[in-house]
């Protein structure tokens, strides 16, 4: 018959044991835990104004150059996370002021910029200059090359996102200066893959309003489509929109997958993991992964929330799962 061993040891051996263990760089499993039935984040719940964030990003400005900062970034930082928004993806903020350049530069770690504010400036992806308006997704993959500039007369903010955690902890990141400050570019193109002008975002949200075929637990929702592939935007991070008609709320579910949220207009507010956060333009939130999360429109204007993801991370490891509150 097979059954469970039972062995009774004295602490004193154990303790010497474990000693001897330590003293080889080994450690033995059954002491201190690690398994939990479900994801728990370290990450919280938590909401930045953009009350506050303009003014600060502004000091920035007047504080430091770009000749000093390789890139004049503000990063949101999770209160139980180090520097850092969210567990695998960061939310940054970043500001290039009227006649500045952030200089050219590659990097393993794949970013986007969602623009909260500027009237144009573009960036350079790979030799190809792509136009920044208010609302727009740029998005810079893993090592293309890009620059930042500013040629309009007030400031450009946008919001970036990058995979720089989860490229940090897989222990994969490269990074390499262009060998000049600005890359060369030619005329400006009509469309680029690297480019999702807000306008059209817009009027897809609203043909789908419009259709009548609104899921009723998240709203009207569309993703950000990689224009080569169909697939997510880039391998690690999905980047979706969710309009929220006047009075609408979603229904409370929760995903494997860490997500942070700007509010590209509208207010409202969110139940993350019980916590009621309060939104209104230009906000930005994150939603720890595995986190129940519902959101209201408690305003009288429709409301955009404009969301990246690492889900495609988590579906490419079978790692995924999604549960609605019944
Ligand atoms: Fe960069």
């Amino acid at each position: 018959m097979l059954e469970l061993s039972d062995i009774k040891s004295s602490e004193e051996e154990l303790q010497d044991y474990y000693t001897q263990l330590r003293a080889q760089h080994v450690t033995p499993a059954w002491i201190g835990g690690g398994i939990s039935s479900e994801p728990q984040s370290k990450a919280v719940p938590y909401l930045w104004h953009w009350r506050d964030l303009r003014p600060q990003a502004m000091r920035a400005a007047e504080l430091v150059g770009t000749q000093q900062a390789e890139r004049r970034v503000l990063r949101l930082t999770n209160p139980e996370l180090p520097g850092i928004a969210s567990n695998t993806l960061v939310a940054n903020i970043q500001i290039v002021m009227p006649g500045e350049v952030a200089r050219a530069h590659r990097h393993s770690g794949a970013a986007l910029r969602f623009i909260i504010e500027g009237g144009g400036g573009y960036t350079v992806v790979n030799g190809e200059r792509v136009p920044m308006f208010p609302g727009d997704l740029v998005l810079t993959p893993n090592w293309s090359w890009h620059d930042h500039a500013n040629d309009t007369d007030g400031p450009m903010i946008w919001l970036d996102g990058l995979d720089t955690p989860l490229v940090r902890m897989l222990e994969a990141g490269f990074y390499e200066e262009y060998h000049e400050e600005r890359q060369s570019f030619g005329a400006a193109v009509n469309s680029s893959p690297w480019h999702y002008p807000m306008s059209e975002m817009r009027a897809a949200l609203q043909r789908l309003a419009d259709s009548g075929s609104a899921d009723a637990a998240d709203g009207i929702i569309l993703e950000y489509k990689n224009r080569r592939t169909g697939g997510p935007v880039m391998p690690t991070i999905a980047c979706f929109m969710q309009l929220l008609r006047p009075g609408e709320q979603t229904r409370a579910s929760r995903r494997v997958c860490c997500t942070n949220y700007h509010v590209v207009e509208g207010a409202g507010c969110s139940i993350v993991g019980g916590r009621r956060l309060d939104w209104e333009d230009k906000d930005v939130f994150t939603v720890p992964t595995w986190t129940f999360c519902e959101h209201v429109n408690t305003g009288d204007r429709p409301a955009f929330l404009f969301g990246f993801s690492d889900a495609p991370v988590m579906k490419a490891l079978s790692l995924y799962r999604e549960e609605k509150r019944a």
